[in-house]
């Protein structure tokens, strides 16, 4: 492996070195030595710019979680690095259309979470369907709230899930296993799970249900879908839980629903603006409502998904090591591929223009070399072709393949 513009790269597994920071789950290093890399570091915390800067010169693998920044001018300081692992859900840290011109991939674990969002719903419904929050509160405070007014079992209640996607699903399913009935509200067309049905429209999906819980992405159409309207289609004494974006939710509008004694309990997990530090003061007009469970972004945070985000983001990487895959990746165009078998695989980033796969071809013509098979997936400005060829000496035909201006990088597998 060596320099990341137009340079051609194989190394042994040994001398492949991956730096892994801020603490993540021995899980990725256990998956990476596992699968014959041998020079794997683990550093826990975030680094400095400058030690990050002097370690990024000879990182060939990089695996970071939210509060590393790898800007620009970070990854320019990586001249050998060829692909980044967030092990978390977001990438937003990560300049990613920089990585995507030096041809490095950038891969994450959007889904590994998606238990433990979906079982903290769960636990919610329950604990606001039983009145624990104000009960709890109460009790802190020296009262003792024994009564079993407004305070029902979950079974035979129906939840309305808002976003039937991932989490939404898995929700579904858990809520059913209770004996709920489930009824949900998804813009695209989904398979129902179990018993669950679909509703069409948002507002007859809250005027059904006793408990509803989001699981939407932030996005123009879901910015303060749960406002006034919406709370008043509610029947008087429903529950709402967001662990979704905290966008999704007109707060003041919760506020007051809560405040009129309409919503009857609430549990949030997302904020339209959060502490962006543990000493950060954490400000929200619903603080001090004893009904509302308010929790600081958590929903997907348990040793589980830490667990399997190291699994699922190191596979990523030993895949794109071993064989050139980069199915997922976030900013890279995204090419499956089969374990090569008895032939030589090359990897070639290039800047899409015209013309580039026509001089990649003319190269191996010139070797006479036989392409047995051939993949190729662009996106946006940059494409990978992925060729496995018959036998031979490549050696010529890298130096050539390198020399085509529009090359960002080129790699042989044996
Ligand atoms: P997903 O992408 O699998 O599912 C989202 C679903 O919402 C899709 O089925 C989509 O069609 C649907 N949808 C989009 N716009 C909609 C609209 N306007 N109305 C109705 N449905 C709409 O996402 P996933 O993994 O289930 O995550 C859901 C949310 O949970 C995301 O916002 C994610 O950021 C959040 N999340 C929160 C965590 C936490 O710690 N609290 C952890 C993980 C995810």
């Amino acid at each position: 492996m060596a320099e990341h513009t137009a340079q051609t790269y194989s190394l042994a597994k040994e001398k492949i070195k991956f730096l892994l920071l801020e603490g993540i789950h021995p899980r990725a290093k256990a998956v990476l030595e596992a699968a014959g890399y041998t020079q794997v570091e683990l550093r826990s915390g975030t680094q400095s710019r400058a030690d990050l800067a002097e370690a990024l010169s000879d990182v060939h693998f990089l695996g970071i979680r939210s509060r590393t920044q790898l800007d620009a001018e970070l990854l320019s300081k990586a001249p050998k690095l060829a692909a980044v692992g967030c092990f978390c859900i977001g990438t937003n840290q990560v300049n990613l259309s920089h990585a995507q011109q030096m041809g490095v991939p950038v891969f994450n674990a959007p889904y590994a979470n998606t238990r433990s969002v979906a079982e903290l719903a769960l636990a919610e419904v329950i604990m606001l369907m039983r009145g624990i929050p104000a009960k709890n509160m109460a009790a802190h405070r020296g009262g003792w709230l024994k009564s079993a007014t407004n305070s029902n079992e979950v079974r035979g209640k129906t939840l309305g899930i808002v976003g039937y996607g991932h989490i939404g699903t898995q929700l579904g399913i858990l809520a059913e296993g209770l004996g709920m009935h489930v009824v949900y509200y998804d813009i695209l067309s989904k398979l129902p799970l179990g018993n669950a049905r679909p509703v069409n429209s948002l507002n007859a999906l809250l005027e059904q249900s006793d408990a509803v819980s989001l699981h939407v992405p932030a996005t123009e159409q879901t910015h303060e879908m749960i406002s006034t309207e919406q709370l008043q289609c509610m029947p008087k004494g429903s529950m709402l839980v967001n662990a979704s974006r905290g966008t999704v939710v007109d707060i003041p509008a919760l506020r007051d629903a809560l405040q009129n004694d309409h919503i009857a309990g609430a549990a949030l997990d997302v904020f339209p603006a959060e502490p962006r530090t543990n000493q950060d003061e954490f400000i929200s007009e619903l603080r001090g409502f004893d009904q509302v469970i308010l929790t600081p972004h958590i929903g997907g945070s348990t040793m589980e998904a830490q667990e399997a985000i190291a699994q699922e983001v190191a596979d990523k990487l030993v895949r794109y090591s071993d064989n050139g895959s980069t199915m997922s990746a976030v900013n890279f165009p995204e090419v499956s591929l089969p374990d090569q078998r008895e032939v030589r695989r090359v990897l070639h980033t290039h800047r899409n223009e015209p013309g580039v796969m026509q001089q990649i071809n003319q190269v191996f013509s010139h070797y006479n070399i036989n392409i047995v098979s051939q993949y190729l997936q662009t996106r946006g400005d940059i494409g990978y072709v992925v060729m496995d060829l018959d036998g031979s000496n490549v050696n010529g035909l890298m130096d050539e393949l390198r020399e085509i201006p529009a090359t960002i990088r080129c790699r042989v597998l044996y």
